[in-house]
């Protein structure tokens, strides 16, 4: 069966590398998974190539994940909370089912670096990574989850939003009042990138506290250095983040769930 990763750009894409030593796992040769640039205007017509080549489906990545939420025929609870689909499954009749395999893919990591049960959870961000995570974090049943962004409106809009119906208690907060200290921290917004620090006061990282990034380079992120400078020890990148969403999506298209751990290896000796 075929599968593909579809973006733009998409050259830089990992997925197939991933996927790669997925099917290597479990002896399917006839398991493929290409990149697919799609034109910016060309999203649904590309989906529709593959459905009518009698391809088995696709991931999704920037900047199609809201267009393909649209695009389903139905939509697994984690996707329609996420208001984005990363991967979706053509079915044989055609239909397409999205998925968002995201935040299964943090939980993944972060649970194989401790616990997230009756934590307390501080997630940095409120743009749609944030969003695609805040689901499957809930679902670990974390004792709390406070949600902080720079700009505090956004975090308030999506806690109105979520809050009634995440099975853990979220809360918003602007940075400078966040208060009391946090087990895990997981950093969800863009600063990395641009290599701002996040102003957060003295005293968030609880002691043993996990810094997480979504970000992940050869070099470390913006993020995990004001961690380390913080004193935090356990600090962590996305890369198995990334791994563990394509485990999701390659579970959910052939049954089989990988083990994460020697790709995560291979993929960080090949960064
Ligand atoms: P994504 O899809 O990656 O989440 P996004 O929807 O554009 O991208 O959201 C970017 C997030 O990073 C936002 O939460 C943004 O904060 P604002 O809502 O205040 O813009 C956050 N962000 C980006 N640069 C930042 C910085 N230098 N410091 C703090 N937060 C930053």
């Amino acid at each position: 069966m075929r599968y593909f990763v579809i973006g733009n750009p998409i050259a830089h894409s990992k997925s197939p590398q991933i996927h790669a030593a997925f099917a290597a796992q479990f002896g399917l040769v006839d398991f493929s998974y290409e990149r697919l640039l799609a034109p910016l205007d060309g999203f649904a017509a590309t989906v529709r190539q593959l459905v009518e080549t009698g391809a088995g489906g696709c991931n999704v990545t920037v900047p199609f994940k809201e267009e393909a939420f649209r695009l389903a025929d139905s939509l697994t609870p984690r996707a329609a909370a996420a208001g984005a689909v990363n991967t979706l499954r053509i079915g044989a009749d055609g239909r397409l089912l999205g998925d968002n395999t995201d935040g299964a893919g943090l939980v993944a990591d972060l649970l194989r670096h401790g616990e997230l049960a009756g934590r307390r959870v501080l997630l940095l961000g409120a743009g749609g990574a944030a969003r695609g995570v805040l689901l499957p974090l809930a679902e670990a049943r974390p004792a709390a989850i406070v949600l902080a962004n720079r700009s505090v409106d956004k975090a308030h809009a999506l806690v109105d939003e979520f809050a009634p119906r995440l099975p853990a208690p979220l809360s918003a907060s602007a940075f400078a009042d966040l208060a009391g200290a946090f087990d895990v921290v997981v950093n969800a917004t863009s600063a990395s990138l641009g290599g701002a620090a996040i102003p957060l006061p003295d005293g968030v990282f609880a002691p043993g506290a996990l810094a997480y990034d979504m970000m992940y380079g050869k070099e470390e992120t913006a993020f995990l250095a004001q961690a380390r400078a913080a004193g935090v020890a356990r600090r962590v990148d996305g890369l198995g983040m990334l791994v563990g969403q394509a485990a999701e999506a390659f579970a959910l298209w052939t049954g089989h769930r990988p083990d994460v751990a020697p790709v995560l290896a291979q993929m960080r000796g090949a960064l």
